[in-house]
C-alpha cells in the first residue's frame, strides 16, 4: 500500500466497505497524515488516526475548535457558517457550556428512564408489523423506525407528524448518496417548514406544559437565561438530526455483524446478561459517526506532528475503536469485549454525546427483543451501504425469519 493512494475524502471508498486496511496503514505508517482536500475550500487537512491522538484532539477544546469551521467535515459558505455556529455540535466553551447546561435541563437520566416503557412498547409494535411476513427490508422497516418514534416521543412531537420532521431534517443535510440527493432549494425549503413547525410546537407547549424535552425547554432557565426561539429551533433540528441517522445505522450495522459471527448472536441469545457490554461492543466495532472536524486555533504538535494555526484537522473514531494497541484483536466482534472504552460517543470532551445513554437504552431494548421474536433472522439478499465518509451507514438489508403472530400489546 501507498500513502498516496489513501483518500479519505472520497465517499465512494466506502461504499463497498469501510476501508479499515488504510485506516491501519495510517495509524502505523502516518498516524497524523497530510491529505488532500476534496472541497478546494482548505489546501487539505490533517487525518488523525490513533486513538490518543484522537481523544486529545476531541478533549483539547482551547487548540481545536468546533466553531472556527464548524465540526463538519465540508468547508461552507459565510451564511450557512453562521446558521452552522449557532448549533451547540459547532460551538466552543464558554458559549457551548451554557448552552449545554441549559439543554441537559431537559436531558436528565430520570427522563431517559421514563421512557424505557415507550420504548419497549414502540420495538414490539415495529416488530409486530413484520413478523407475520416472514421478511422485511430490516432498515426501512425496522432500524429507522424505532429511533424516529423515540425522538418524536422524547421531543414530543405528535406521533403522526414524525415522518415530516425526518423528511425536512434529511433533505436539509443532504447527502452524498444519490438514493437521496434533492435539488439544490430542497434545503431552504426544508429549513423554513421545519422551523416554522418547531416555532409552533414551542408556542403549544409554553401554554399547555407536559413532561416532553421542549416543555422543559421552553421554561428552562440558568441565573436568568433562556434559549431564544431560534436556538430552540436549531436545537429540534440537531436532535432530529444526530439522534435519528446514528442510532438507526447503529443498529443496522451491528445486525450485519451478528449476520457475520452468527456465533455471537447465539451467545448473547443464550446469556442475555452479556447484552451491556454486547452494545458497547456494537458501538466500538461499527462506529456509526466515522469522524469529526476541528480547526486548530495555533500553532500546535499532534503526536509528533506540527499542525498551524487554522488547520483543518479531522479525527476518525472508527480508527480509533479499532486501534491495537488500545484493542486486543481490534477487527474481532466479541460482545463480552472487557475493557471496552470506545469514542463511539466522542472521547470525553465537552461535546460528549448528549443521548449516549438514550442510545444505548434503545440499541438493548432493540436487540432484546429482536432476540426474542425472530431468533432466527438471516440475511436473504444483498447489503447496500450508504455512499458516505462521516456515517458508516447501511441503506437496505433484506432479512428472512420465521413468521410468528403479532404480540399486538
Ligand atoms: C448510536 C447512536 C449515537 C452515536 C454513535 C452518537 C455519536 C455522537 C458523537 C460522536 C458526538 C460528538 C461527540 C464529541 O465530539 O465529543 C455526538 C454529539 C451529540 N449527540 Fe449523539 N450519538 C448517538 C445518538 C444520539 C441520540 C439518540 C441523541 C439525541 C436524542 C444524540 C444527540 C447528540 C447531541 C445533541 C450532540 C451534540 C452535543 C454537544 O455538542 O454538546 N445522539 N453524538
Amino acid at each position: 500500500m501507498d500513502l498516496a493512494d489513501i483518500d479519505l475524502g472520497d465517499p465512494e471508498r466506502f461504499v463497498d466497505s469501510v476501508p479499515h486496511e488504510w485506516f491501519a496503514f495510517l495509524r502505523r505508517e502516518a498516524p497524523v497524515q497530510w491529505h488532500p482536500d476534496p472541497d478546494g475550500f482548505a489546501e487539505g487537512f490533517w487525518s488523525v488516526t490513533r486513538y490518543d491522538d484522537c481523544v486529545g484532539v476531541n478533549r483539547d477544546y482551547e487548540h481545536f475548535s468546533s466553531y472556527r469551521s464548524t465540526a463538519l467535515f465540508h468547508d461552507m459558505d459565510d451564511e450557512n457558517l453562521a446558521q452552522q455556529r449557532m448549533m451547540m455540535l459547532n460551538m466552543d466553551p464558554p458559549m457551548h457550556t451554557r448552552y449545554r447546561r441549559l439543554v441537559n435541563k431537559g436531558f436528565t437520566p430520570r427522563m431517559i428512564r421514563d421512557l424505557e416503557a415507550k420504548v419497549v412498547a414502540s420495538t414490539d409494535s415495529i416488530l409486530d408489523a413484520v413478523c407475520e411476513a416472514g421478511s422485511a427490508d430490516f432498515v426501512e422497516q425496522i432500524s429507522a423506525e424505532l429511533p424516529l418514534q423515540v425522538i418524536a416521543d422524547l421531543m414530543g412531537v405528535p406521533q403522526d407528524d414524525r415522518h415530516l420532521v425526518f423528511d425536512w431534517s434529511n433533505k436539509m443535510i443532504g447527502s452524498e448518496d444519490p438514493e437521496y440527493q434533492l435539488g439544490p432549494d430542497a434545503g431552504a425549503q426544508a429549513a423554513m417548514e421545519l422551523f416554522a413547525y418547531a416555532d409552533e410546537l414551542c408556542a403549544k407547549k409554553r401554554l399547555d406544559p407536559h413532561e416532553d424535552l421542549f416543555s422543559v425547554l421552553t421554561q428552562a432557565e440558568i441565573d436568568g437565561d433562556q434559549l431564544t426561539q431560534l436556538e430552540l429551533d436549531l436545537f429540534f433540528l440537531l436532535l432530529a438530526v444526530a439522534g435519528n441517522e446514528t442510532t438507526r445505522n447503529l443498529i443496522s450495522g451491528a445486525m450485519v455483524a451478528f449476520f457475520d459471527n452468527p456465533g455471537q448472536w447465539e451467545r448473547l441469545r443464550a446469556d442475555r446478561s452479556l447484552l451491556p457490554s454486547a452494545v458497547e461492543e456494537m458501538l466500538r466495532y461499527v462506529s456509526p459517526v466515522m469522524h469529526f472536524r476541528r480547526s486548530a486555533t495555533a500553532d500546535v504538535v499532534i503526536g509528533d506532528q506540527k499542525v498551524s494555526e487554522g488547520d483543518k484537522v479531522v479525527f476518525w473514531h472508527i480508527s480509533a475503536n479499532r486501534d491495537e494497541t488500545v484493542f486486543a484483536d481490534p477487527d474481532t466482534f466479541d460482545i463480552a469485549r472487557t475493557p471496552n472504552n470506545h469514542m463511539a460517543f466522542g472521547g470525553g470532551g465537552p461535546h460528549f454525546c448528549l443521548g449516549a445513554n438514550l442510545a444505548r437504552m434503545e440499541i438493548r431494548v432493540m436487540f432484546d427483543r429482536l432476540l426474542d421474536r425472530v431468533p432466527d433472522i438471516r440475511l436473504d439478499g444483498e447489503v447496500q451501504r450508504l455512499r458516505s465518509n462521516f456515517i458508516n451507514g447501511v441503506k437496505h438489508i433484506p432479512v428472512a425469519f420465521s413468521p410468528s403472530a403479532p404480540l399486538g400489546r
